[in-house]
């Protein structure tokens, strides 16, 4: 893939952003350097894909926006194979709540860049950019420090944490950045092999503004398949479509 190089410098922290994506963009539009990264320890008007929100208690989360230039077709997923390798090693640190021994746990990828841990996500990424001026910006929530008591009832159950405490947001950041790296010069197959190994909804059901179906995989450009109800193949763009938990058969 195209863009290479490291990630994390210039870094601009701030106490309360309204949305470090927002402020991502303005640094891009000014001309700052590819790999700049912008955190908050607070976010007042945080986004999420498909125009939601996205909220996360002061100091708790790791909430990010990396700039790439020259980014390559399939950086959103980039962007969560990266994230899942960080909750993979954040999670095997032995889960921050006085576990002495940590259980297996299972990272996978709710396509295109959901990070599920153990079946509730614990991360979103949301990338924009501007295809034209070639840049865009990587954005990414993920609870690090966030307890079940934080999340909204209407999340409960679906969200989850990773469980650790507030000094565990810069490392898990900084293995974040190190694993995107690695993923923004690893060659297409080898990407897809990884998003392909943690596909949350291979063979699950899947709804869609289209139809419903069951995840058939992810292609070679990408798209995640889907294998409707009469045998027919749908492949979906990531960013056309508004994927939903279809009712259990
Ligand atoms: C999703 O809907 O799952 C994507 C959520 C992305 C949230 C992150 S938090 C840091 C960055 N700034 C934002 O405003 N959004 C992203």
């Amino acid at each position: 893939m195209s863009a290479s190089g490291p990630l994390g410098h210039p870094r601009l922290h701030l106490r309360r952003a309204t949305s470090t994506n927002e402020r991502a963009r303005e640094l891009a539009v000014a001309g700052a350097p590819h790999g700049t990264l912008v955190t908050a320890g607070e976010q007042t008007a945080g986004r999420g894909r498909q125009g939601r929100t996205w909220t996360a208690p002061p100091g708790r989360s790791l909430l990010a926006s990396v700039l790439v230039r020259d980014p390559p077709r399939l950086l959103p997923l980039a962007a969560g194979a990266a994230v899942a390798d960080a909750v993979d090693e954040a999670a095997g640190r032995g889960g921050g709540r006085g576990d002495t021994a940590a259980p297996e746990r299972t990272t996978e990828i709710k396509w295109p860049n959901d990070v599920h841990l153990d079946g509730g996500k614990v991360a979103g990424v949301l990338v924009e950019g501007r295809p034209q001026e070639r840049w865009a910006v990587v954005g990414i929530g993920l609870n690090v420090a966030v307890t079940e008591a934080d999340f909204p009832p209407e999340l409960a159950g679906r969200a989850t944490t990773l469980g650790l405490e507030p000094a565990d947001i810069d490392p898990t950041l900084r293995v974040l950045l190190r694993r995107l790296e690695r993923w923004l010069e690893a060659d297409a197959e080898t990407l897809l092999a990884e998003i392909r190994r943690r596909d949350a909804l291979l063979g699950r059901p899947v709804r869609w503004s289209g139809g419903e179906g069951r995840g058939g995989g992810i292609d070679g450009d990408g798209r995640l398949v889907v294998i409707t109800s009469d045998g027919g193949r749908v492949a979906l763009d990531a960013g056309e479509v508004h994927l939903g938990a279809a009712p259990a058969p």
